[in-house]
């Protein structure tokens, strides 16, 4: 069995018949909409590298989706999104309590999870984890402020980016190593591979959020836009602009004059005039070709790797 369908099975089995079922069901809801399931198979991956035994790290892999899961759930309230995995987001499903208050109990849910992690590793794993969930709320911070400032570079986006997103990915392909029994030199250059492939991984969702298809995207195209999110197009455009363009994407994203079709149109015309798609594409390219070098520090077979390998160029091509 492939580690993603080792995985979907079991949080499939999860059991959320409990009551208030205005609690449950939005917990529900959200881990039977799909998703790609990245984090907790990188947990398996890990561990198959090393020969773990699955059960051992599944407790941690379902934890560390809904975790990934609760996030979502604030995220989208954060970002004003309606639109995920194809369906209503929660908060406008339900409303803004339910968001806060069935993504609280889903961090708690993964919390329980991870406590069944067996004794001997749990204190890492705890470490880990935590420093994890820390990072990301940094990293959440930081979006947000990021909003409202016009002094953000390109190495403060890659900070940001690295905290939101890729400190999950590393850690649970972390995680996956040491419950394995990995030693420290493996764990390091997992976590290494998770970094860069996470940075990629942000990259190319920032590049989805203007040029992907929604229907394969299952988010609403143009939300970074209306945010002013400062993504790597923005910021690269920003750079690339002459002052006249750089007057008229300032003027554009304080509108509230215009509707947000009118907007999105507007700068992703801007973003096309300076091919910022083409280099996001190089920088998804580069940290890519970074993840896999990390794989050469790994002392398993080639075999073994090419699982992680195919999962990295598979993400670079990624369409959701
Ligand atoms: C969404 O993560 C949040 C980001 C870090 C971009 P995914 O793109 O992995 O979302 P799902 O779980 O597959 O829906
Ligand atoms: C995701 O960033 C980071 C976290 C959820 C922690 P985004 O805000 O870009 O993710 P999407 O695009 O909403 O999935
Ligand atoms: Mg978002
Ligand atoms: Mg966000
Ligand atoms: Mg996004």
């Amino acid at each position: 069995m492939t580690a993603i369908e080792y995985i979907q099975q079991n949080i499939d089995s999860l059991n959320w018949q409990r009551n208030p079922r205005g609690l449950y069901e939005p917990i529900e809801y959200t881990l039977q909409a799909g998703g790609k399931r990245l984090r907790p198979a990188l947990a398996i991956m890990a561990s198959d590298l090393f020969d773990g035994d699955r059960q051992k790290v599944l407790p941690a892999a379902l934890a560390l989706e809904i975790f990934h899961n609760f996030t979502l759930l604030h995220d989208d309230v954060m970002d004003n999104a309606s639109i995920r995995r194809g369906r209503p987001t929660v908060h406008v499903r339900w409303n803004e309590n339910t968001a806060i208050l069935s993504g609280d109990q889903m961090l708690i849910e993964a919390y329980k999870l991870l406590s069944q992690v067996k004794p001997d590793r749990l204190p890492e794993v705890l470490y880990l984890f935590n420093k994890m969930a820390t990072e990301i709320c940094e990293g959440q911070q930081y979006d947000v402020e990021f909003e409202n400032r016009d002094d953000v570079s390109l190495d403060d986006y890659l900070m940001m980016i690295r905290l939101k997103t890729s400190v999950l990915l590393a850690t649970s392909l972390q995680i996956g190593a040491l419950i394995a029994g990995a030693g420290q030199t493996a764990q390091l250059a997992l976590y290494q591979y998770g970094i860069n492939l996470g940075l990629a991984f942000q990259l190319q969702d920032d590049l989805l959020d203007v040029y992907g298809n929604p229907q394969t995207f299952g988010k609403a195209i143009g939300g970074d836009i209306l945010c002013a999110k400062k993504t790597y197009l923005l910021l690269t455009a920003m750079l690339k602009a002459d002052p006249q363009q750089k007057q008229q994407l300032s003027l554009l994203l304080a509108d509230h004059s215009i509707s947000d079709q009118q907007k999105i149109h507007a700068v992703t015309d801007i973003y096309n005039q300076l091919s910022v798609r083409q280099a996001c594409e190089e920088v998804v390219k580069k940290y890519t070709l970074l993840a896999l070098a990390e794989l050469d520090k790994i002392p398993v077979s080639e075999e073994k790797k090419l699982i992680l390998i195919n999962l990295a160029q598979k993400l670079l091509a990624r369409k959701e």
